[in-house]
């Protein structure tokens, strides 16, 4: 029997390739965008982090979603701080969703809210790749831009090793008992979760070019 993170990893071959050509993201890795970009990249992550967080809450009882609630890696704290940074005090009302940011939050209600592989799906994506490519963006970005000590928390998982916890996270998916036609519908979310967040990426690149 294949296991699911071998079959997640095989899935996702093109859409990693496809993500990690985001010039959005090379921009804020060689400082070559402003800063404001950079707070506009957290404020999306803030409306989308909102919307996924709530899901973890919403399926915190459901027998398979449940071993995919991590407290440890919740973002909205951290982003709030960073936002404070960045936009000042009344920073909520200085950030608004890009339309991409909207339908990928609509997205997560639409599947993670009562379907575990929509769940995880949606939850592996992101916090996996912040726990991946996301280490090497953030210490590329505090470089670049000459951050010190605040605005880039974002980055930052207190008390977690991210192999290690990459490596935990693939035998909890290892251990999920889920039928074939599931695991398509999880292997499926996972790539549209992929498309959402290169298409905010794409819309970030087209207002900072
Ligand atoms: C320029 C942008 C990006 C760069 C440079 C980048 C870089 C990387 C690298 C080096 C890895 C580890 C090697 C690999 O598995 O290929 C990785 C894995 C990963 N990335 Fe990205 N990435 C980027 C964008 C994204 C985006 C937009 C997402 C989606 C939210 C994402 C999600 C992931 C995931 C889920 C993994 C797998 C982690 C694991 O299975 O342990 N990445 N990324």
């Amino acid at each position: 029997m294949v296991l699911l993170s071998a079959r997640l990893r095989e899935h996702t071959r093109d859409d990693r390739a496809a993500a990690q050509r985001s010039t959005f993201v090379e921009g804020l890795a060689h400082g070559r965008l402003p800063f404001a970009a950079y707070a506009a990249l957290l404020a999306q992550h803030w409306f989308i982090y909102e919307t996924l967080e709530l899901a973890t809450a919403a399926m915190a009882t459901d027998p398979v979603a449940r071993r995919f609630v991590f407290p440890e890696l919740f973002r909205i704290p951290a982003l709030e701080a960073d936002l404070r940074y960045l936009y000042g005090a009344r920073w909520q009302s200085r950030v608004t969703a890009l339309p991409s940011t909207t339908t990928y939050c609509t997205r997560i209600r639409y599947s993670a809210f009562d379907q575990a592989t929509g769940y995880v799906a949606h939850h592996c994506t992101r916090y996996l790749g912040d726990l991946s490519g996301g280490q090497w963006l953030g210490e590329a970005i505090v470089k670049a831009y000459g951050l010190r000590r605040q605005g880039y928390r974002f980055f930052v998982f207190e008390g977690v090793d991210p192999p290690l916890f990459r490596a935990r996270y693939r035998e909890r998916l290892n251990a999920v008992r889920w039928s074939g036609a599931e695991q398509d519908a999880f292997l499926a979310e996972v790539s549209a979760a992929y498309r959402l967040n290169v298409d905010v990426l794409a819309e970030l690149g087209e207002h900072w070019n």
